[in-house]
């Protein structure tokens, strides 16, 4: 899709092509819409010390014009101003010619590109180790989006310079590999709208100025090495709609603040090292669509306040250690798609108004300590197929339409307590015990005929009446 820009770009090349015919790339002198000399020595500096090919300067010598090149944007300046400034350089797979050089470099230069709002690099810095220069970042610099990703040459720490540039609205540094801490710096970032810092080695706490960052939607801290506790100024960030805090270190509780953030969409805190209990101040996250919470030692029950959270689709507290039965109040998460409590010691029987949960189509009760009657609507049993998983329990009985779905018996009257392990231990299958009398069960074991049955009970009989005969005449 075409962005204001790109349009704006094209109309402009259409029409320049005509203005610029014969004319060079330096200030015009007739009101002509040309390009400032010291930009685009800038912009053939910084292309050459990333790209390969040494003749792109030759190939694009006007590229805000008559040679573009995918790349790179331009736009014309406000008038008196009226000439063309490189406002966007994109290197990445989409735009994959010429190839990234193999010792790659962020030339100095960007700074004799004051019109630079986007520089974003994708998989070109992959073995050299780099750093990202802090020189390069600071407050001339009118950046609104620094997107630097998949670069695993980057292998230092991230400038602090970078909290200088107060423009800046989107910062992604992600899964490249930097380390030390999270910058507070960052915190003063104001009008920052993305950070992502995802995927790299960084250490540390996450720093209470983050709390700064008042325009913030997305937080993206994942998969790095960072430790503490999440402060409790995210509570602060009232625009947060994504937080994703999931593998890394952790610890404490979630904090109460967080229940304040009433625009949050997804709150991924998985694989931490985050106690119980989860507090009741959550339910005050209205828009939740994803809570996540799957891998940390949460150690309570299932709290019964998830089921205010009425336009949560996707629940996981896989691997909490979650204790206690699983409430009913879960089924009334009318918009819940996937439901997993695996590997955890829930107890109890499953509660069967789950299966009228009308979106429901991943459900995952496997490794935990259940036991009961299952009865789901067949309905039910058959939309979710393999994607209904209750292995690994107790035992369960069902209902006897269900009892092939499960490898479970059917429950009968007298034997509803019945457990699948208890049943192997005492060498029963799966078959069917309805069409059997419940005093049939006791024998089944044996390998006594019918007949020898009979034989036992009115032995038994005229063993009770000899008893009360006996009674009867003494
Ligand atoms: C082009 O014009 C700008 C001001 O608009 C000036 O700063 C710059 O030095 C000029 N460059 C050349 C090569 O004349
Ligand atoms: C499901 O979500 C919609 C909006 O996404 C909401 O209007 C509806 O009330 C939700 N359902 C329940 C049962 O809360
Ligand atoms: C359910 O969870 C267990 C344990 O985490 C996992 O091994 C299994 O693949 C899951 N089942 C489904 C259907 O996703
Ligand atoms: C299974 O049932 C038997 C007898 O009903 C009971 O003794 C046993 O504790 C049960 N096992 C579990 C794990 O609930």
């Amino acid at each position: 899709m075409a962005s204001p820009s790109q349009v704006l770009v094209s109309f402009l090349l259409l029409s320049s092509t005509l203005i610029l015919a014969s004319t060079n790339p330096q200030n015009s002198t007739d009101g002509a819409v040309g390009m400032d000399t010291e930009e685009l020595m800038g912009l053939f500096e910084v292309v050459g010390a990333l790209l390969e090919d040494p003749d792109w300067a030759q190939m694009h010598p006007y590229p805000c014009t008559d040679t573009p090149w995918p790349g790179i944007q331009c736009e014309v300046g406000q008038e008196p101003d009226s000439m063309f400034h490189v406002t966007k350089i994109h290197v990445g797979p989409d735009v994959a010619t010429p190839a990234c050089k193999s010792s790659p470099k962020l030339s100095q230069s960007i700074l004799k590109l004051p019109y630079l709002k986007v520089l974003s690099i994708f998989n070109c810095f992959l073995t050299t180790k780099v750093s990202l220069p802090s020189y390069l970042f600071g407050a001339s610099s009118s950046l609104e989006q620094l997107v630097i990703k998949s670069n695993p040459g980057f292998s230092e720490e991230i400038p602090t310079t970078l909290a200088e540039v107060a423009t800046l609205r989107v910062l992604s540094l992600s899964q490249n590999s930097f380390y030390g801490g999270v910058p507070k710096e960052l915190g003063g970032l104001s009008r920052l709208e993305q950070l992502d810092l995802s995927y790299n080695h960084l250490t540390g706490e996450i720093p209470l100025e983050i709390g700064g960052l008042t325009s913030l939607t997305i937080f993206d801290l994942s998969w790095n090495r960072l430790q503490g506790q999440v402060p409790c100024s995210i509570g602060q960030l009232q625009s947060l709609q994504k937080v994703d805090l999931s593998s890394n270190r952790l610890v404490g509780r979630v904090p109460s603040d967080i229940g304040k953030l009433n625009k949050m969409v997804l709150l991924d805190l998985s694989h931490n090292l985050i106690e119980g209990p989860i507090p009741e101040a959550l339910s005050g996250l209205k828009e939740l669509e994803y809570l996540v919470l799957e891998d940390n030692p949460i150690n309570t029950g299932v709290p019964l306040f998830i089921g205010k959270l009425g336009k949560l689709t996707v629940l996981s507290l896989s691997g909490c250690e979650m204790t206690g039965s699983i409430p009913t109040a879960l089924s009334s998460m009318g918009n819940l798609t996937t439901l997993s409590l695996d590997r955890n010691k829930l107890t109890g029987a499953i509660p069967s108004s789950l299966g009228s949960l009308p979106h429901l189509g991943q459900l995952n009760l496997s490794q935990n300590r259940l036991s009961g009657e299952i009865s789901f609507p067949v309905e039910f049993v058959t939309r979710l197929g393999k994607r209904l998983d209750v292995g690994g329990n107790s035992g369960f009985c069902t209902t006897p339409s269900l009892s092939h779905y499960f490898d479970a018996p059917a429950c009968s009257s007298s034997a509803k307590s019945h457990n699948r392990s208890w049943d192997e231990k005492h060498g029963r299958g799966t078959d069917d015990k309805r069409l059997k009398p419940s005093w049939y069960d006791g024998n089944r074991n044996s390998n006594a005929s019918v007949g020898t049955q009979w034989g036992m009970l009115l032995w038994c009989f005229s063993s009770i009446l000899t008893v009360i005969l006996m009674g009867f005449l003494c």
